[in-house]
């Protein structure tokens, strides 16, 4: 252990517990301090148990364990953190508090010592500004639980020392965790690009396109979200998340992309929380969500002409089904009782009025979400009852599950993708991480099946450019203006994650 680095840890909660744990397997010897009596030996026990569980099950061996176990120890105060080489703190969320500890660390430690905080929301450059020597200050912001999820980011606040953030990243590394750096701007770097999801998803519920439970389905089932916005929501409880949402919102200058849904307040007052308070945008029994109804797949009617747009993306898989299904094919519209369309970035009634068919026997099917999965079938603002149940029946007459929502354009998985590529690309445009450090804590910290630039690759840049010029003309709301970062490699041909940065 001697080369290796001693570690101090104050705050011995959830995340504190999570850093020993980590730091003490990598090797470190780490020291523990809490206010609290008794809090930083309960946190050393807690890590111990935790290990003690992984020798049961042969997955560390008793010596390995007697080294780790060796290597933890309490801090009875702070003085007993002389001689760490870092001290990382996860305490109470308050400016002041973090400051004043901070100040207490400098007059106990050596003048190169690093000071990192685990914070989530405060600016990494106020608590370093307390400091005599800013420059050994940053953050090293973990994710919960700090042992399972993979990824840290180091943020370098204004005044911090190239120095400070290479150590960091260093001891983050040999801990087996991907270490990605930040500057230190509101939600960093994993809290910014998630930004995106909940925003479009509220703004979708908000126009009364689809409801919370529709986007959640299309997201989580289509598109490979571990779980839809309204899910996340609820998991994390509107009163927090709210905070949040106004907090970045308010630290970006009131930047629209951020603009907080109105529909989050009243429901905050209500006490609609989500799972802790057994109803939020979904109603719980004994911790399980009800599932909502969901409208039931109409009979199939017989003898249906059906026009299909040649230009569809699923055209072929589209016509193999109606064929199945007994509909018969016409290739003029005004001989259809049923049309379908597959526009990118347009809604239903536009396209249908720009290719002369009859709005009213008209419906759009996404054609970004995999054919397979779940289908979304959007109305135009006239679409007839009869004609929707006709789709509908259809697009679910091999047993693949339809959500089907009112007119918008760019369904909902187009509009959420857009919106999260165009956060992304604008998190590369101000240079708060390189692209490769955002595709990873995208993936790592968020779970997304793919990085968002890499995502927006795989849709297509020119498409994702051209859903948000259409919103943002349609809508005039400045949140879709696309970032110029992306504008140019559309006009270039160019992809948005280069070869070197995709590894
Ligand atoms: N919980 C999360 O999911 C999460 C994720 C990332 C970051 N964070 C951040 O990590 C920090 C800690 O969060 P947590 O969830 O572990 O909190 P927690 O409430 O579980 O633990 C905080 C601990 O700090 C101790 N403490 C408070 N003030 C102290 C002081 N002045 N000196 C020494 N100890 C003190 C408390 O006694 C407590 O044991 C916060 O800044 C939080 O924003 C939390």
């Amino acid at each position: 252990m001697a080369d290796k680095i001693t570690i101090g840890v104050v705050g011995a909660g959830a995340m504190g517990r999570g850093i020993v744990q980590l730091f003490a397997q990598a090797g470190h010897p780490v020291r523990c301090h809490d206010a609290q009596p008794g809090a930083a030996a309960a946190a050393v026990d807690y890590v111990a148990g935790m290990l003690q569980r992984n020798v049961e099950k042969g997955r560390l061996a008793p010596d390995a364990f007697e080294r780790i176990r060796a290597g933890m120890s309490v801090a009875g105060d702070l003085a007993a953190l002389a001689g760490c080489g870092i001290v990382i703190e996860a305490i109470v969320e308050d400016l002041g508090v973090k400051r004043e500890l901070f100040r207490s660390l400098e007059a106990i430690l050596g003048d190169d010592a690093v000071l990192a905080t685990n914070t989530s929301s405060l600016t990494v450059s106020e608590i370093a500004a307390g400091c005599a020597r800013p420059g050994r200050v940053a953050g090293l912001h973990f994710f919960n639980p700090v042992p399972l999820m993979k990824v840290a980011e180091v943020i370098a606040a204004v005044r911090t020392a190239p120095g400070t953030v290479q150590v960091l990243k260093s001891i983050t590394e040999g801990a087996g965790h991907r270490a990605v750096v930040t500057a230190d701007q509101p939600g960093f770097l994993v809290n910014h690009a998630g930004r995106g999801l909940y925003t479009e998803g509220l703004r979708v519920v908000e126009e009364q396109v689809a409801t919370p439970a529709d986007v959640d389905d299309v997201l989580r089932d289509a598109m490979g979200f571990r779980m839809g916005p309204f899910e996340l929501l609820d998991l994390t409880g509107l009163d927090v998340s709210s905070k949040v949402m106004a907090s970045i919102y308010e630290q970006f200058q009131q930047e629209p992309r951020f603009r907080p849904s109105s529909l989050v307040p009243p429901r905050v007052a209500a006490g609609l929380y989500g799972r802790k308070s057994g109803e939020g945008w979904y109603r719980y029994e004994n911790g399980k969500p009800v599932p909502p109804s969901s409208r039931p797949v109409p009979a199939l009617a017989a003898g249906l002409r059906l026009f299909l747009d040649p230009h569809a993306a699923q055209a072929d898989t589209l016509k193999a089904l109606a064929a199945n299904a007994g509909l018969i094919p016409v290739t003029a519209g005004s001989d259809a009782d049923l049309a379908i369309v597959q526009p990118w970035g347009m809604d239903a009634t536009s396209t249908a009025l720009s290719l002369g068919l009859d709005p009213a026997k008209t419906v759009a099917l996404d054609p970004l979400t995999p054919f397979g999965l779940r289908r979304t079938l959007m109305l135009t603002t006239v679409t007839t009852s009869v004609v929707r149940d006709a789709a509908h029946a259809l697009l679910a007459s091999d047993g693949v599950p339809v959500t089907v929502i009112n007119d918008s354009v760019g369904f909902i998985a187009q509009r959420v993708m857009a919106t999260i590529v165009n956060i992304a690309a604008n998190i590369a445009q101000r240079g708060i991480a390189s692209v490769a450090d955002l595709e990873d804590s995208v993936k790592l910290g968020l779970g997304y099946p793919h990085g968002p630039l890499g995502w927006g690759d795989r849709i297509g840049a020119a498409r994702i450019l051209a859903i948000l010029r259409a919103q943002h003309e349609a809508t005039g709301d400045p949140r879709y203006r696309p970032s110029p970062w992306l504008v140019r490699r559309v006009a270039l041909g160019m992809p948005l994650v280069s070869p070197e940065a995709a590894r």
